[in-house]
């Protein structure tokens, strides 16, 4: 897969230009979750301790597309919302050093800055996605972004699935192109998984559309994963395929035979494939009131659901039991409310429980890994991806592009 990375390659004085992800939460100038900046550290910290100048890249947001919304709408759009100065400075404290930041969006002056770096010394990009240029891959953006750069290092893997200037683009412009030590370590745990999984192999798969999982689950069932356990209101597609009332909780209609022909393929495959048996509901959510947990099948027209139940999640925990390899993806009911995060917990209890026992676990996505930090178990866990849609698009089986790139050098 990667040919090369970081460590393949002499940096002694050169200038390395280091694709990261730092598309993290801010509020109101503070990063709120530092997980995506902490797991490129190693390679941040591998480069200036071999005498790299370094120079970090990343996008945040989606600025240009949220300024034309904004437009559409009429209404004001905040630019400073879209700086990574915060990120640089969070950048600063973990590592206990400066950080020079480049707050020309444009790169007009960017290269004053980085061609007087010394040996050992780092420099951070504005958010690149304040330059048209990046999304489109333009091949004139991705020759600004090389210049004076003597190698480029792919350190972004939450980003690997875009074909951006920087992610792609820049590529054809150096000569020296590498993976970066998160890069490796997130294809060293997903890619194992997926072409070479320790059985038993369970799968957990959670949120609120089937449609957005429907590449991972036939990619899943395709390499034949021991167990599919499947939670979140996506699971309402599914019983409603079936004939069951779902009352008022999400439901996608047009992906109801879709539903059933992945169950139809489980079966084909041996796959054994859970559904919740039980759930919480409620009967009004705004405001929330007379939550209960109640068997699916008491499902009412006015009920909806907005969490696995405790039976479901203790035969979830069960079906774990013995895994020798997990990957969950995906809350099982609506985690950022409380109570009904109270699911998506006892999956992540049970999910370190079964690493402790000997599974090797992988856990990506937005809620699922709060879940992991919110329940203090993050060191439990064997690996936490810091891909959201590069992961789902790996574990699809595609080929992700930033990735493609790298190999092609
Ligand atoms: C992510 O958060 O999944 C990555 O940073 C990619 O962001 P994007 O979906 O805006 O390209």
């Amino acid at each position: 897969m990667i040919k090369k990375t970081i460590r393949d390659v002499e940096l002694s004085g050169k200038t390395v230009f280091i694709r990261v992800d730092f598309n993290v939460p801010i509020k109101e100038g503070v990063v709120e979750d530092d997980t995506r900046i902490r797991g490129a550290i190693p390679t941040i910290e591998y480069a200036l301790e071999n005498g790299a100048k370094v120079v970090l890249a990343s996008h945040l947001g989606r600025p240009l597309k949220d300024k034309k919304k904004a437009e559409e709408k009429g209404v004001e759009f905040d630019v400073s919302k879209y700086s990574l100065a915060p990120v640089a400075k969070k950048l600063s404290d973990l590592l206990t050093k400066p950080v020079d930041f480049e707050d020309s969006s444009e790169l007009s002056d960017g290269y004053a800055k980085i061609s007087a770096l010394q040996d050992g010394e780092i420099v951070m990009l504005e958010n690149l996605r304040l330059n048209a240029g990046e999304e489109k891959n333009d091949p004139e953006f991705a020759k600004t972004l090389a210049k004076g750069v003597d190698i480029y290092v792919n350190d972004a893997f939450g980003t690997a699935h875009r074909a951006h200037a920087s992610t792609e683009g820049i590529t054809h412009f150096v000569d020296t192109c590498v993976a970066g030590l998160l890069m490796e370590k997130e294809l060293a745990f997903l890619g194992k998984a997926l072409n070479d999984p320790e059985r038993p192999f369970v799968a957990i798969l959670g949120g609120a559309k089937v449609s957005d999982k429907i590449p991972v689950i036939e990619s899943l069932i395709k390499r034949k994963v021991d167990k599919l356990l499947i939670g979140g209101a996506m699971a309402y597609t599914f019983f409603k395929a079936q004939g069951f009332t779902v009352g008022k909780s999400l439901v996608e209609d047009d992906m109801m035979p879709t539903a059933l022909e992945v169950e139809r393929k489980a079966k084909e495959a041996g796959v054994e494939l859970l559904l919740p048996t039980d759930h919480q509901v409620v009967d009004s959510y705004d405001p929330i009131n007379s939550r209960k947990a109640i068997q699916i099948e008491f499902t009412n027209a006015g009920l909806v659901g907005l969490d696995i139940g405790p039976d479901t999640a203790a035969r979830f925990a069960q079906a774990l039991e013995g895994a020798k390899t997990i990957v969950w993806n995906g809350p099982m009911g609506m985690f950022e409310e409380k109570p009904f995060d109270e699911g998506t917990l006892a999956i992540a209890n049970a999910v370190a429980e079964a690493t402790a026992n000997g599974a090797t676990s992988i856990v990506g996505g937005g809620d699922s890994v709060a879940a992991v930090n919110q329940a203090g178990l993050a060191d439990k866990i064997s690996h936490i991806s810091t891909g959201g849609g590069a992961t789902l698009e790996f574990l699809a089986g595609d080929e992700l592009p930033g990735v493609a790139a790298l190999d092609d050098k």
